[in-house]
């Protein structure tokens, strides 16, 4: 056990992802793309929902309840009404199996599922779960004493941050795109700028509705701090999208975005994907012309 495990012990909830199961598909993960590690189903497991606590559930009350507040006048109305349509509710955290599930609900309406994982997936094999509709999605939920940050993926911010976009068909259609493009190339520097467009709109992205500027991306949808940061603050430049000035722009971690991008609608950011998209299958075969 870490320094970094003591401070979260009994409330992260390890057990949640600690079994043989959790162990044997992270593994899987790590050495997915070797020989013989080839298929992504194995790094998903089961989310056993009978393992949160009476203080998860509390944990994702008060995180939902916080941050709806705010998003029902700040959040891009394709995130609303896809938190809608899945059944995104207050009262319990989110089940990914079931028909009051969220993937019952995302049948439906994309195709899209989200697939419990023990936790970081290497790029690739987050990669290969976007090219097939699947979100791998992280299934413990952060501590009551790290509610407005925890510096590593949580079920808040996959399920509550990302998960209401899939509702959407042209944002659907964007992420698989950008996962088979991502999946195809082996570029360096691609795969370089495929992370800052991720970073820029599925994690940060802005997007104006009619006039409005309002918020989309995962990472300033699940963080209360950011969120409004975003919006409100003097110091972030707020720059018109356009794909190849977002791949262009290195990012930072670890505080709040100094530069985010707006997009006029998800037509144009899937438009933007399938251009570049295309360019990346041409460029496979050949040599890089950057090179
Ligand atoms: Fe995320």
């Amino acid at each position: 056990m870490t320094e970094g495990d003591k401070k979260y012990a009994g409330s992260l909830n390890h057990a949640m992802i600690a079994g043989p199961e959790g162990r044997a598909a992270q593994e899987y993960a790590n050495r997915f793309g070797e020989p013989g590690y080839d298929d992504i189903t194995k790094v998903y497991i089961e989310q056993l929902y009978e393992g949160y606590t009476q203080e998860n559930q509390q944990s994702w009350r008060t995180l939902y309840d916080t941050q709806m507040a705010y998003l029902t006048t700040h959040a891009s109305e394709v995130y609303l009404s896809g938190a809608r349509s899945i059944n995104l509710v207050r009262d319990h955290i989110p089940y990914l199996q079931g028909p009051q599930s969220v993937n019952h609900f995302l049948a439906k309406l994309t195709g899209w599922k989200s697939r419990a994982v023990p936790g970081y997936l290497p790029a690739k094999a987050f990669f290969a779960c976007l090219a097939r509709r699947e979100f791998p999605t992280t299934v413990v939920i952060r501590p009551q004493e790290s509610l407005h940050y925890l510096p590593e993926p949580d079920i808040f911010h996959d399920i509550f941050g990302h998960v209401p976009l899939h509702a959407d068909p042209v944002f659907a259609d964007f992420l698989q795109t950008y996962g088979k493009a991502a999946l195809l190339t082996n570029d360096p520097y691609h795969t370089e700028r495929l992370a800052r467009l991720f970073w820029f709109t599925v994690e940060f992205g802005l997007i104006r509705e009619a006039g409005e500027i309002k918020l989309y991306g995962s990472g300033l949808i699940s963080s209360p701090g950011e969120s409004k940061n975003a919006l409100l603050s003097q110091e972030v430049d707020r720059r018109p999208f356009d794909l190849d000035t977002v791949c262009n722009t290195a990012f930072e971690i670890d505080h709040y975005q100094p530069i985010l991008y707006v997009l006029e609608s998800f037509e144009q950011l899937r438009d933007a994907m399938n251009n570049y998209a295309t360019r990346l299958i041409e460029a496979a075969g050949k040599v890089p012309a950057h090179a």
